[in-house]
């Protein structure tokens, strides 16, 4: 069914398909790349502590499991990287302006279509594999929080797995080019895709709001904003949040 080279688990129903990869990782039952594709998630997870909430059967849900062997610990923010370039690129295929959300929300029209969960094991200094989880809104029409959807955006239905294939093929791209530590051409392209980069953008950090300029991303994944006064500020991931309506 995949035309790249993964194992399939395609799932009706489970927890959460990064929890099912953890847990096959964790009793040492998947040692080749794989993907794990749910048709539907009882327990979703979202960044933090958020949940991941999909209707049965109207988007992807899937998490890889891939073994990078030469990336290390302090490298691991372009695991993030790539997998946000791959699903752009795979929605530019379909719909106009598509944007990455520092670290690697997807979004539409400043709404959100995609969103990316990734945990990695660390062997020593290197990665030893990583599950990148991805919800994309494919086919769903009605969302209880603002979000858009392929189909709400196009009018048209999508094959699911036609659109994982696809993905697939641009993320095998991204990986080796990871792989063989061509760092600079995956920055080039994360920024380039970067919504709101070399902008001024309203932020929020600890109830304060405040305006900055997007100076860019540093290689272990922080942001970096600069205020009106000249002020540079270094953000970790959930440290601030972005005002997408202002
Ligand atoms: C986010 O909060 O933006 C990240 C959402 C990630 C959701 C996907 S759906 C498939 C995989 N399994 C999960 O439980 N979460 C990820």
């Amino acid at each position: 069914m995949l035309t790249q080279n993964f194992n399939l688990i395609h799932l009706a129903s489970v927890r959460s398909t990064n929890l099912h990869a953890t847990d096959l990782l964790s009793g040492k039952k998947l040692i080749e790349p794989t993907v794990i594709l749910a048709d539907y998630q009882t327990e979703g997870k979202g960044q933090g502590e958020n949940t991941w909430l999909s209707d049965d059967s109207k988007n992807l849900l899937f998490s890889l499991v891939v073994f990078p062997n030469k990336i290390k610990a302090r490298e691991q923010f372009y695991i993030s990287k790539i997998s946000a370039i791959a699903v752009r690129e795979m929605l530019s295929e379909h719909i106009a302006g598509a944007k990455i959300k520092w670290p690697n929300d997807i979004l539409v029209n400043k709404l959100k279509i995609g969103g990316i969960l990734i945990q990695n094991t660390l062997r020593a200094d290197l990665i030893s594999n990583t599950v990148i989880g991805i919800g994309l809104n494919v086919n769903q029409e009605k969302f209880s929080l603002p979000a858009v959807s392929m189909k709400t955006l196009t009018g048209k239905e999508f094959d699911r797995i036609g659109l994982l294939n696809s993905f697939l093929g641009i993320f095998m791209y991204w990986f080796e080019t990871l792989q063989n530590r061509d760092f600079a051409t995956i920055e080039l392209e994360y920024l380039k895709y970067l919504y709101g980069f070399q902008q001024w953008l309203k932020f929020s950090w600890g109830g304060v709001e405040f305006e900055a300029f997007v100076e860019g991303v540093e290689s272990d994944g922080y942001l970096i904003l600069k205020t009106r006064d000249g002020k540079i500020l270094k953000f970790g991931f959930r440290e601030v949040d972005f005002l997408l309506d202002a």
